[in-house]
């Protein structure tokens, strides 16, 4: 598929460095878990960056309660008050670039972007997903986390990724691999696969945020970590 913005050559796609604190856009629908590691990740000087705009897809989620505990401006762009995917992709993108937006993070959204969404932010948009692609992909939590107990896989995980337009398969940013116990349900898995995913998506903003990442092909390359 054409990749927006980057070529094979793999132009240097660093997102923000210098004194500016970059900003983040982080896409939500429920929980909030991974919101809030950012948050605190953000909070402990682990992440240089600030939250520009928290958007969540339904209204009354624990994740905005989390985010306007913090202060940070939030916005709800429901399905259900757009005519089309493209009208509420339209929106998404208006509401971002209003926020001034670098790096958007989606930290369980469950929507599948328009193209127009991917295309205002190539490769500046991440998403993680508990499985370790490009193993038990699709489907939100904990679908991925219950099909791979019931492949009887020993090892599974989270990864997170650049979101291109077809569902988890953009290129791998970062993962981390959780071993499947013997007296293990789809909840024990899903548990620790989350506190996993804790770790891992704020490390992975930094990277990208930081590494210089170019995409060759399907892999993701850093300057430097
Ligand atoms: C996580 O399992 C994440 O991998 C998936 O959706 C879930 C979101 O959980 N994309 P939370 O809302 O961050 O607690």
């Amino acid at each position: 598929m054409a990749e927006p913005g980057m070529g094979e050559s793999g132009g240097d796609n660093a997102v923000a460095t210098g004194p500016r604190t970059p900003a983040l856009g982080v896409l939500v629908s429920g929980r909030g878990s991974n919101l809030r590691a950012i948050l605190d990740a953000i909070a402990r000087g682990d992440l240089r960056a600030r939250a520009g705009i928290v958007i969540s897809s339904r209204a009354g989620v624990p994740a905005l309660e989390i985010a306007a505990a913090r202060g940070i401006p939030t916005r709800v762009i429901a399905p259900r008050d757009y005519p089309s995917r493209a009208a509420e992709g339209a929106a998404v993108v208006a509401a971002l670039s209003e926020a001034g937006v670098d790096l958007v993070v989606l930290a369980g959204y469950a929507r599948i972007f328009d193209p127009c969404v991917v295309r205002a932010f190539p490769y500046r948009i991440l998403n993680i997903h508990p499985s370790l692609l490009p193993a038990f992909a699709g489907g939100m939590a904990p679908k991925p986390q219950a099909d791979a107990l019931a492949a009887g896989v020993k090892l599974s995980g989270c990864t997170v990724h650049f979101v291109t337009d077809e569902v988890d398969a953009g290129p791998i940013i970062a993962q981390v691999a959780v071993p499947v116990l013997d007296d293990d349900t789809v909840e024990r898995l899903a548990e620790r696969i989350l506190a996993a995913e804790h770790t891992l998506l704020p490390e992975a903003i930094r990277r990208v945020l930081e590494g210089h990442p170019r995409v060759t092909g399907r892999r993701v390359l850093f300057d430097h970590r």
